[in-house]
């Protein structure tokens, strides 16, 4: 008996990783009575973008890649389908587990839902309500799809019971992204970036803008970059740029203190974080781990599917509201920032509590 784990971009290897060290660990102590495939769309194909995180993660290589690599949303989405749906017509799993919200995760769940295959959903029932994101459609159809729902908030459960899901398929286990995070808490990597730029600890920004809204219309790109830039003090900001961002980047004549360097690796991108004096984002996964790590966000965006961040934690909406960036920026130049929590069951055992889940599922023939 065995389970299909699906991924396929950077987030989604981030959530994997120690689901699979559990399921290794148990298995490993006979434990355990299934095993897992791990299926890579190849929607992240770039050795920054998906190897380094395989090797530093020490997540197996995937036995199968559909190799689907870039496109638009249509033709990345009914490309996984179609080479998923071969692999399911050779060999079906007893279960599918899909992470996050990215096109891979919606394209897996639609095919193996047509298999008659259980779906579970891990970081299930987060909703921003903005359509305009490609992610909330994601969430949305996938979760529509799902047959049990591995929850990081008590928002997620309330948005699930609100769509008519039963309390029976909600299993609020807290967050697999901080899972990794406290695993690997003290052997993150010094970017070379930091002797090379001088940074000193807690005494510049990490910013990382790759949001559609954000970064394709070269005008409003520069505009968010000059803000932040002109509010900035005399601190400087890092930028691990992710690909979709480079062209428009390559083009554009920055403010001094902005510097550009490639995606980094996930040790040393959280050692960039965690000895920050802020960050500056549009992504939803860094301020879950600005929360965990009590390191003050701004985050680029009107609103959020992850309220827990703003409410309980570390993290505050700007969306492209410059008077309030310019107020926040000011603030923690003058190292005042509100005081935060770290939400219920972020508490490095999420993995534990799914696979013992999933077994439990399995045994009683889901
Ligand atoms: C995807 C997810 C997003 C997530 C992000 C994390 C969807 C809808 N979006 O967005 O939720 O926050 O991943 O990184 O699934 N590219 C490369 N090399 C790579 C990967 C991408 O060069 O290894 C470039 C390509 O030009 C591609 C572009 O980046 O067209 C965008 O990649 P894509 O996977 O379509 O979406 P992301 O913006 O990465």
């Amino acid at each position: 008996m065995f389970i299909d784990i699906i991924c396929g971009a950077r987030p989604n290897f981030i959530k994997i990783s120690p689901i699979i060290r559990e399921i290794d660990l148990l298995k490993k102590k006979s434990a355990l009575k299934f095993s897992y495939r791990i299926v890579h769309t190849g929607q992240h194909y770039n050795k920054s973008m998906s190897s380094s995180f395989f090797e530093e993660l020490g997540i197996p290589q995937p036995h199968i890649n559909l190799s689907i690599k870039s496109g638009s949303h249509a033709e990345q989405t009914s490309g996984i389908m179609i080479k998923y749906e071969k692999l399911l017509n050779a060999n079906k799993p007893s279960l599918c587990l899909v992470v996050g919200d990215v096109n891979s995760t919606l394209a897996c769940s639609l095919v193996a839902k047509k298999f008659n295959i259980k779906i579970a959903h891990v970081e299930a029932g987060l909703r921003s309500g903005d359509m305009q994101m490609p992610e909330e459609i994601n969430r949305i159809v996938t979760d529509s799809i799902s047959d049990y729902f591995f929850t990081t908030s008590i928002h997620a459960n309330k948005n699930l019971l609100l769509e008519g899901k039963s309390k029976s398929q909600i299993f609020f286990v807290g967050n697999t992204m901080i899972d990794t995070l406290i695993y690997f808490k003290n052997k993150l990597v010094k970017p070379k970036i930091f002797k090379k730029c001088k940074l000193v600890k807690n005494d510049y920004f990490v910013l990382t803008l790759h949001r559609p809204l954000n970064v394709d219309k070269k005008s409003n790109f520069k505009k968010i970059l000059d803000q932040i830039s002109l509010n900035s003090g005399s601190k400087k900001i890092v930028y691990p740029a992710h690909p979709r961002t480079s062209e428009n980047l390559h083009k554009m004549r920055l403010q001094k203190n902005i510097i550009v360097t490639n995606p980094m690796s996930y040790l040393e991108f959280l050692y960039l974080i965690k000895n920050s004096a802020a960050v500056i984002t549009d992504s939803g996964g860094i301020t879950e781990e600005t929360t965990y790590l009590k390191i003050p966000c701004l985050t680029i965006r009107e609103n959020t599917e992850r309220p827990e961040t703003v409410i309980l934690g570390s993290n505050i909406l700007i969306g492209n509201n410059f008077i309030k960036l310019k107020k926040y920026l000011s603030k923690i130049n003058k190292k005042k920032w509100k005081k935060s929590e770290v939400p219920k069951k972020w508490d490095g055992k999420t993995s534990k509590r799914i696979v013992k889940v999933i077994s439990k599922l399995l045994q009683n023939n889901v």
